[in-house]
C-alpha cells in the first residue's frame, strides 16, 4: 500500500510558477509576502508543489501547497531561511511539529508530515484552513469602524479557549496566544497555530535569559523572568489580551517603544476595557480585567472558566434576543 502511494502522483491545476529567476527567486512570491518585504525564498520540492504565500510570522513561512502523494492541498510551513544554519531555531522547530502533531484536538490543524524538502528547506505540512487570520478579521472590521461585540467572534473565541484549556490538560502552554496565531475557518471553526514557544511544563524551563514571544501579548511575569516563567496563568493572559481586542479593536497597553511598553505592562493595572469602548459589557469587561492581572496568582481564572464564562454570556445574551439555544464546544 505505502509503495503504491509512494509512486503515485497528482497533478492539480496547471501551476504558474514556471517564472523562477535564475537564482531560485520568484518575484510574485515577494509581492505576495507581507510585512518587510524581504524576499521570499519559495522552497521546492518533488511530492509539495507550492501554489501560493499564506503568511508569515516570525520563525516562518507558510505556504498552500499541493501533495502530489495523499491528493491535497497543505498548509506547508517552512522555517524561515535566515534560520537554515542556526541549530536551536532548527531543533525548536522540530520540536514546533512534534509537539502540534501530539496535541489531538479539533481546535489544533492535523500535522500530516515533516521533514526537509528536497531542496534541504525543514518544513511540516499540515491541514490548510481556508479562511482568514483573526488579526485579518479584526482590521478589515477597524476598517470598515464596525468595532463592538461581535458575536460570531466571542462564539468562536469560546472555543478556542477550550482549545487552550485542552492543551493545558495535556501539559502543554502555547505562550504565544494573539491574534495572528489564531485561524478562522468560513464556517464557525478556529483553530490556534503556531506552537513555535510552546513547551511541556514537564520539560526543563529555557535558560531564565531566553525570552520568546510577542510583546503586547506576553504575560508580565514572561517580560520580567523570560519565556520559562509561562506556565497556563501566562496563556490567560494572552487570551485576556485578545478578547480586549475583540471587544474594543485595541490593546491595553500603548508605548512608543519596546522598553516603555514591557514597563507600563509589567506595573500599571490594564485600563478597564469599558474605558476604551463603553458599550463593553461588564461581565466580558470583568473577565478581561481577571485575566490581565499583573500578577499570575492574581488571574484566578483557567481558559476553561474563561470559555464557560463567555458561552454563559452568550447563553443569556442569546436568550433575551429569542436568538434560540447555543450549542457548547467542549472538544
Ligand atoms: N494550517 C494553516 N492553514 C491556513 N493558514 C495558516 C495555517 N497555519 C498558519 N497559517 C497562516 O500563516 C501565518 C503564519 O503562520 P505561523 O505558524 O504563525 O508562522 P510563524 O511561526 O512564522 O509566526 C498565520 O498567521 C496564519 O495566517
Ligand atoms: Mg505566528
Amino acid at each position: 500500500m505505502y509503495a503504491l502511494l509512494a509512486d503515485a502522483t497528482c497533478p492539480r491545476r496547471p501551476l504558474n510558477l514556471d517564472v523562477t529567476t535564475p537564482d531560485g527567486w520568484l518575484p510574485e512570491a515577494v509581492d505576495q509576502a507581507p510585512g518587510r518585504g524581504l524576499p521570499v525564498q519559495v522552497p521546492s520540492d518533488d511530492r509539495y508543489v507550492v501554489e501560493r504565500f499564506v503568511g508569515e510570522g516570525g520563525g516562518g513561512h507558510v505556504w498552500l501547497a499541493w501533495d502530489r502523494r495523499a491528493c491535497r492541498p497543505v498548509a506547508l510551513k517552512c522555517l524561515h531561511v535566515r534560520y537554515h544554519d542556526d541549530a536551536v531555531a532548527r531543533a525548536r522547530f522540530t520540536q514546533e511539529a512534534a509537539l502540534t502533531s501530539a496535541l489531538v484536538h479539533a481546535g489544533v490543524v492535523r500535522v500530516y508530515d515533516s521533514g526537509l524538502l528536497t531542496d534541504g528547506t525543514p518544513f511540516y505540512a499540515q491541514r490548510f484552513v481556508e479562511g482568514r487570520s483573526l488579526a485579518d478579521a479584526l482590521n478589515d472590521r477597524a476598517e470598515r469602524g464596525a468595532v463592538g461585540v461581535a458575536f460570531d467572534l466571542l462564539h468562536r473565541f469560546a472555543r478556542l479557549c477550550w482549545t487552550v484549556a485542552y492543551a493545558h490538560e495535556q501539559g502543554v502552554v502555547h505562550l504565544d496566544i494573539k491574534p495572528s496565531n489564531i485561524v478562522l475557518d468560513h464556517g464557525r471553526g478556529v483553530y490556534l497555530v503556531d506552537w513555535g514557544i510552546a513547551r511541556r511544563l514537564a520539560d526543563p524551563a529555557p535558560q531564565a535569559a531566553s525570552l520568546y514571544g510577542t510583546l503586547g501579548y506576553m504575560a508580565p511575569e514572561c517580560l520580567r523572568q523570560g519565556t520559562g516563567a509561562g506556565t497556563p496563568a501566562a496563556d490567560v493572559y494572552g487570551l485576556g489580551i485578545t478578547l480586549y481586542e475583540i471587544l474594543t479593536g485595541q490593546r491595553p497597553f500603548q508605548a512608543r517603544n519596546e522598553l516603555m511598553y514591557a514597563v507600563k505592562a509589567c506595573h500599571e493595572v490594564a485600563p478597564d476595557p469599558r474605558t476604551m469602548a463603553p458599550g463593553v459589557p461588564d461581565a466580558l469587561a470583568q473577565l478581561c480585567n481577571l485575566a490581565l492581572k499583573t500578577e499570575p496568582e492574581a488571574r484566578a481564572l483557567t481558559a476553561a472558566g474563561m470559555g464557560e464564562a463567555i458561552e454563559a454570556w452568550l447563553t443569556g445574551r442569546e436568550g433575551q434576543r429569542g436568538g434560540g439555544r447555543v450549542t457548547r464546544h467542549r472538544r
